[in-house]
């Protein structure tokens, strides 16, 4: 394939990008004297959840676990703990082990193929902290800078989903990167993805490297990246609330399950062996939509009395006094929170 314009402006693209990038980068904590733990596990943090949701975690974080040993050597249900509201727990547990790994080691890993090695580590994660925190010239490629890429060059290939656009555009990235600071300019590349070339209504007035944006001289920066649109599944989950003198009914996840580990939840039918006809007169308390990943979920919570017999695998009765110390995946903790205000008017 033909190298874009672009190649050949590169320095004068790579130094209007991190001009900008010195001056009007956000003053996120990471960034705040880096070092290599708050690169990793702000990079973590990052994966699939936005900034703005993240900063309150990484201050909880950096408090809890201050440092690689610290991490190490905490206990997983206080790991997970901290992370309760984050969502995709395995990251929690991947940066604990990871942290393990990396205090048994005589020293971490400088490359992008020795983070590989570490759990929760892909070749996106490997290069932003590599690049971040050891200057090593590996592009980080995301949503944000799919965008920005195939603004540039105005590159109107079909994209299948966002893990093909990444792959396609890796080279590019890679040949665009500026040498003698890869870790600023990687950022700078998400950050202008972040903050000016947004998906709608891009600040191309604003813009540090507009002279050099095709899609710009073209006319209609938003008509790219071509994304195939995503195919969405509508799922419908029936939720149970039982109370038993102030006690709540939950089911905890098994200890060795990859999603939701140890987390509470409020229990399904399924879980309860409660078929259509026991839900048929049980009272609707509320009805909650979410959307994870492809799929849009209408969660319907209904009020049942007390199971007979023992209880099945998983359920457990959690004390009103004891919900603040277990672990309650997000939702759930919302949903728990509104449902025992409503019970209490
Ligand atoms: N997203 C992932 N890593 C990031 C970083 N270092 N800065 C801003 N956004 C990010």
């Amino acid at each position: 394939m033909a190298l874009p314009p672009i190649i050949a402006e590169k320095t004068a693209f790579q130094h209007a990008l991190l001009d900008w990038f010195r001056v009007h980068q956000r003053p996120l904590p990471w960034r705040e004297s880096p070092s290599l733990y708050k690169t990793v596990v702000s990079e973590l943090m990052l994966q699939q959840t936005q900034v703005k949701t993240v900063l309150p975690y990484f201050a909880r974080w950096l408090e809890a676990f201050p440092d690689f040993t610290a991490l190490a050597t905490a206990s997983e249900s206080r790991v997970l703990k901290q992370w309760e509201g984050l969502g995709y727990y395995s990251r929690a547990r991947n940066l604990h082990k990871l942290a393990q790994a990396v205090a048994a080691m005589p020293a971490p890993p400088s490359t992008p193929a020795g983070w590989k090695e570490l759990p929760g580590i892909g070749p996106y994660t490997a290069a932003a902290i590599t690049s971040i925190a050891f200057n090593t010239p590996a592009a980080v490629v995301d949503g944000n800078v799919v965008r920005v890429l195939t603004r540039l060059t105005a590159d109107a290939t079909p994209f299948r989903d966002s893990a093909g656009a990444v792959k396609t555009l890796t080279p590019l990235a890679d040949a665009l990167i500026n040498p003698s600071s890869p870790g600023d300019h990687n950022q700078a590349m998400m950050e202008l993805g972040a903050t000016v070339c947004h998906r709608q209504n891009p600040l191309c007035t604003i813009c540090p490297v507009l002279a050099f944006c095709s899609a710009q001289k073209n006319g209609d920066p938003e008509s790219f990246p071509r994304l195939a649109p995503k195919a969405i599944e509508r799922r419908a989950v029936t939720r149970v609330w039982c109370m038993r003198e102030g006690k709540l009914l939950l089911h905890r996840t098994a200890a060795g399950s990859r999603r939701l580990a140890n987390q509470h939840e409020l229990p399904t039918d399924e879980h309860l062996g409660l078929d259509a006809s026991a839900l048929d007169g049980a009272p609707l308390l509320a009805k909650k939509k979410r959307a994870i990943t492809r799929f849009s979920i209408t969660e319907s919570i209904h009020a049942v009395p007390p199971p007979r017999g023992r209880l099945a695998e998983g359920l457990v009765w959690v004390a009103m006094e004891d919900l603040d110390d277990i672990t309650l995946s997000g939702p759930h903790r919302r949903w728990v929170g509104e449902l025992l205000k409503k019970s209490a008017r």
